[in-house]
């Protein structure tokens, strides 16, 4: 005979309970929630989660859609089908300008679905060094150093180690940098890619580099070349490798449903809504289909996590801005707080070709012709990069930092000299004396070519990011300024010129068939590179900086609470807050970030 007891079990862990994820404006209209929280991106899912895992009410409210069991999202070899098919776009496509508000040949990726970035990236996992961690504190940010970020790069990560077949096609762990119990999971590619093409371009890198291959792109002081680890595992019954996005990991999984959170898809944050006191009461949203704006009720706090690309905007258009841009679009200024949307920053890119002979473009061993992408990178720092010029450069940079935080400031991208030279120190220290990484080459190989993709790791250009208009549904103006700092042209040309020298290492001669310098001639002077690579960059999508959390004198915008000044109930919990590139890519910095994000708020409640 049936129990009742069973059954109650059943409706309970089946029913109507759970994560509820709609796209019906009603589960929030007029509502209230504990914590409204501006995108459910990487950041937004971490935070949410884990404020709705202590009981507390959450809500979630996303622009794009709920792309779940799309193949093109979960399926990690699929993800070059995810741009073209708007049936699939999880991609904001936005406008990059020039700083005359000219558009650019190129579009910004950005993910624009439940997951954020984490549904359409890279995929690559690894740490940033103590040092750069240790930076951030230095800059005034109390509590944000190595020692308490790291553990929550542990904490999330599943690390599954390489098998021994693994290890022989180059992949490498040091244990002690890497989380075993988390729930993103990290793995190596089953089989591993292009072994051949990986030990290649290992032995060619350190011929022109000096760099020897590491087990370990996370276990380093500062430079490093090793095989990389992703954000993906192998699902041996489904036969396919999957994405392990913030939604896979936190958000969807049964073992994860919590009757305390609500996402809300389809809908786009217009503001934050402010009492008499500025304290953060509320979020204004619509949908883009009928235009139509409600708001929701936050019991405790508002949390931004729309990204580096959509919190400024947010926070311009809820008043919290320099007055000029806000008076620009007819909106009332709440809190002059002039560095929303300065600071801006990404790493431009760019790549090299070279032909591969007919013979071994057929070996799966160089060429597999999947679409999984990244095996070997390589961190190199300014001595690697410039030998004997290396010191001139230093010596440069350290004399050059006043007049670099002058010229951020005149353009528009940083609030203050007392403030850009604070920054541009830190960063020049981290690059002439703790001999950080200045850029960053990835090995790649796809259907009958040797390609390298590599970027300036640390720029000092600055861009900036503002509204457009006063309408919530329009685009904002983004202004990436690539290349605009002289040292960052510097390092672009050098590495391309060193990424055509490693084709024309011994390692790579059996296998090339012709040297194809993109564009660019073999005897191609350094304004052509210059020109050429100015031309073909495009971001490499860790874009970060512009809510800086930074004393509010030095033109910061979230205090070390990550609260934004000048407001309460509000603060910022996404890749926006942190004020420097790292030299890893960003998603373990993120998780970082959001987790200490979630634990400060739950201590002060
Ligand atoms: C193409 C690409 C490749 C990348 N490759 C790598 C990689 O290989 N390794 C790595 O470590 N990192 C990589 N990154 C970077 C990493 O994914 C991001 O740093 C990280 O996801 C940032 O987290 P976030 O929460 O700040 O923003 P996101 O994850 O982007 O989340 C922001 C969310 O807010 C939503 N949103 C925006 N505006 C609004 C609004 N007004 N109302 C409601 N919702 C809104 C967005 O749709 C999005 O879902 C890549 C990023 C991209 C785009
Ligand atoms: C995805 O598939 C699951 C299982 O079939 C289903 O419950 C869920 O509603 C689907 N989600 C979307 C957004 O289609
Ligand atoms: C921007 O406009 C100014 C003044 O018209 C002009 O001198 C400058 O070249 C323009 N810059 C770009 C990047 O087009
Ligand atoms: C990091 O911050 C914590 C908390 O404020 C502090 O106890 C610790 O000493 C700091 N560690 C380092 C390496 O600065
Ligand atoms: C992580 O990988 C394991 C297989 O190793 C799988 O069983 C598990 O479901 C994955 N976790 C998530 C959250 O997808
Ligand atoms: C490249 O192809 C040639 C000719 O078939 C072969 O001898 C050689 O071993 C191949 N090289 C590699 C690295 O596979
Ligand atoms: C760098 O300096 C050393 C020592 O003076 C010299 O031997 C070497 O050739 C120089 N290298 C380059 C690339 O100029
Ligand atoms: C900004 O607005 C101007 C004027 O309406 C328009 O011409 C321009 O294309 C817009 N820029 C972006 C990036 O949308
Ligand atoms: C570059 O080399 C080509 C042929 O190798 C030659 O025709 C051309 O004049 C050279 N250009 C320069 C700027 O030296």
């Amino acid at each position: 005979m049936l129990s009742l007891y069973p059954l109650t079990v059943l409706a309970i862990s089946l029913g109507a309970f759970g994560t509820k994820i709609s796209t019906d404006s009603s589960v929030a209209s007029g509502r209230t929630f504990d914590y409204v929280v501006a995108g459910a991106g990487l950041s937004g899912i971490v935070v949410g989660t884990k404020l709705s895992a202590q009981g507390y009410s959450v809500l979630l409210i996303e622009a794009g859609k709920d792309l779940q069991n799309n193949s093109a999202i979960y399926n990690a070899e699929l993800r070059g089908t995810l741009n073209d098919n708007p049936a699939t776009d999880c991609n904001w496509h936005y406008v990059a300008s020039d700083q005359n508000g000219t558009a650019l040949p190129m579009k910004i990726d950005s993910g624009k679905c439940i997951g954020g970035s984490s549904s359409i990236n890279g995929m690559v996992w690894y740490r940033p060094t103590s040092t750069e961690l240790d930076a951030l504190e230095s800059l005034g940010n109390p509590g944000w150093n190595s020692t308490t970020m790291f553990p929550y790069m542990k904490a999330i990560e599943h690390n599954h180690p390489p098998s021994a077949a693994q290890r022989a096609d180059g992949a490498g762990l040091v244990r002690s940098h890497h989380g075993f119990h988390g729930l993103v999971n990290v793995s190596f590619p089953v089989p591993m890619r292009i072994p051949a093409a990986q030990a290649i371009y290992k032995a060619a890198v350190l011929l022109v580099f000096g760099i020897p291959d590491s087990p370990d792109l996370s276990a380093r002081k500062n430079s490093v070349s090793a095989s990389t680890s992703w954000t993906i595992w192998w699902d041996p019954v489904a036969q396919v490798t999957r994405r392990a996005s913030a939604a896979y990991s936190l958000l969807y999984p049964e073992s994860q449903q919590q009757d305390t959170l609500t996402v809300l898809a389809e809908h786009t944050v217009s503001k934050v809504i402010f009492n008499k006191d500025m304290k953060a009461t509320g979020l204004e949203f619509g949908s883009v289909i009928d235009g139509v704006l409600h708001t929701v009720n936050a019991k405790y706090e508002v949390l931004l996590a729309a990204g580096s690309l959509a919190t400024p905007p947010i926070l311009e258009r809820s008043g919290v801005g320099s007055k000029s841009v806000l008076k620009s679009f007819g909106i009332k200024q709440l809190v002059d707080l002039p560095g929303v949307g300065l600071n801006l920053q990404d790493q431009p890119g760019t790549g090299l070709s070279a032909l591969v002979q007919p013979a071994n473009a057929s070996s799966p061993l160089i060429i597999d012709n999947r679409n999984l992408f990244a095996p070997v990178i390589s961190l190199l720092n300014i001595d690697e990069l410039f030998g004997n010029d290396s010191t001139k450069f230093s010596v440069q940079l350290q004399n050059n930092i006043k007049v670099r935080a002058k010229a951020a400031v005149a353009i528009g991208a940083e609030v203050n000299i007392k403030g850009a030279t604070e920054l541009f120190t830190a960063v020049t220290n981290l690059i002439t004396k703790d001999k950080m990484p200045i850029t960053e080459l990835v090995s790649e190989s796809y259907p009958a070519v040797m390609t390298s993709v590599f970027w300036p790791l640390v720029p000092l250009s600055r861009g900036h990011i503002h509204i457009n208009s006063s309408d919530p549904f329009a685009a904002p103006r983004v202004t990436p300024r690539f290349l605009s700092d002289d040292f960052d042209l510097k390092v672009a040309v050098q590495i391309a010129k060193q990424a055509r020298a490693l084709y024309q290492t011994a390692p790579f001669a059996p296998i090339i068939a012709e040297l194809v310098v993109d564009a660019v001639a073999v005897n191609a002077t350094d304004a052509e590179w210059a020109a050429w690579y100015t031309s073909t960059a495009f971001g490499a999508s860790h874009w970060l900086g512009s809510s800086a959390m930074r004393p509010r004198k030095s033109g910061g915008v979230v205090s070390p609470t990550l609260e934004v000044y000048g407001t309460s109930g509000l603060r910022v919990v996404d890749a926006s807050v942190m004020p420097f590139q790292v030299t890893s890519h960003s998603m373990s910095l993120v998780y970082a970030i959001s987790q200490k994000a979630a634990d400060i708020i739950l201590a002060s409640r």
